[in-house]
């Protein structure tokens, strides 16, 4: 029988969460960040009207969503790439630049995806505490090695939600060796609210920073598969060599570039959600329960002990609401509820106060 590598023969199988509700009960899942609207009129419209073109193969340099990207965040459109959700885009970085001598370095609570990248090379992973919830630049830096080759942090951080400032970021960086890759995933900027929060697209002029982000969140596609990065030159030219062509589809290319030039429905999604979250959260802490901050569509609560936590989630679940359990993830006493409608928040804060009632009422 062939044998797999021997990095690959030993890593577990990649595990996706059970998001079935009990028996016989329809569910509502708000297990995965995903944004709570359908896509928009414009989106669909673009869809139906490019199925004229599905005989034919994707445009392999993505020219009019490149297009349509720089012009609403003001960028060089040399340097985006465009793939199969962001997700493609951190693989394609990490073939392309790690091996097996390499070290990564993320945060406690970061992307778990990275770490199943890092495997799959064979790289090592270091982990930095996040005292707080909270992404601690110092605590990083003292976690860095000789041989770490790239820096991983989220910001707004899933699973946390909470964000990052820019001064940090930029002081992260001055402090990082100059070989060393920040890599930035900002899958849920667009959610945070624009006080928290300025672009820092233009740390990636000095040639060691890229920029990943999405349209599975607040554009509201993760079904079709759209991601996009901002990198030096060098590192684009790199990542296309490794890159599979054709791997954002027609379909999802025009339905990337409507949600993107339609920026008036991303921000009154973005408002929608805050206000959402602040509604969920302050009925939520009302119960006595932790809120950690966040600025995206979801929310971390901690609970008084991983047993009540889980007591919580199986309540939830046998009335439809579907959330996250957080125990994979080194947070066993919290659960994790993506924001969705307002009908769907209420309930779910409904159906919690209901739980507290019933076991500590
Ligand atoms: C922090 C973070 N990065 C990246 C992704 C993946 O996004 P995509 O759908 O673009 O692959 C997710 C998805 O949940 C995420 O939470």
């Amino acid at each position: 029988m062939i044998k797999p590598n021997p990095n690959i023969a030993v890593m577990a199988p990649y595990a996706l969460p059970d998001i079935s509700a009990a028996e016989g009960i329809e569910a509502i899942v708000l297990a995965q960040n995903e944004h709570a609207f359908p896509p928009s009129l414009k989106v669909r419209e673009a869809v139906m009207a490019a199925l004229d073109k599905g005989q034919l193969y994707p445009d392999s340099d993505w020219n009019e969503l490149r297009a349509a990207i720089g012009g609403v965040h003001g960028l060089d459109i040399d340097k985006i790439i465009c793939t199969a959700g962001s997700m493609e885009l951190m693989s394609t970085l990490m073939l392309a630049y790690m091996s097996a001598n390499d070290r990564l370095l993320m945060c406690e609570y970061g992307y778990l995806f990275m770490c199943t990248l890092a495997r799959l090379v064979g790289a090592s992973v270091d982990t930095a505490m996040e005292p707080n919830y909270r992404v601690d630049v110092d605590v990083l830096l003292s976690e860095l090695q000789p041989d770490t080759k790239i820096v991983f942090i989220v910001n707004p951080g899933n699973h946390c939600g909470s964000v990052i400032h820019n001064d940090e970021i930029r002081r992260l960086r001055s402090a990082l060796p100059d070989d060393v890759l920040l890599l930035v995933d900002e899958a849920y900027a667009e959610f945070v609210e624009e006080d928290f929060h300025a672009p820092i697209f233009d740390l990636v002029e000095q040639g060691n920073t890229v920029i990943t982000r999405t349209f599975s969140k607040i554009y509201g596609l993760a079904g079709l598969r759209v991601g996009w990065g901002y990198f030096p030159g060098e590192i684009r030219d790199q990542l296309r060599k490794v890159l599979n062509p054709s791997s954002v589809s027609v379909l999802s290319q025009v339905a990337a570039r409507a949600a993107m030039q339609d920026q008036e429905t991303a921000g009154l999604a973005r408002r929608q959600i805050a206000q959402q979250r602040d509604y969920l959260s302050t009925q939520i802490s009302s119960l006595g329960l932790t809120v950690v901050p966040s600025q995206t569509n979801f929310i971390l609560v901690e609970f008084v002990s991983a047993d009540s936590a889980a007591s919580a989630f199986e309540f939830l679940r046998n009335h439809g609401l579907v959330v996250r359990p957080m125990g994979g993830y080194g947070l066993p006493a919290c659960l994790r509820i993506t924001i969705g409608t307002g009908e769907q928040m209420q309930l779910t804060a409904e159906t919690l106060a209901a739980w507290q009632d019933q076991h500590h009422g």
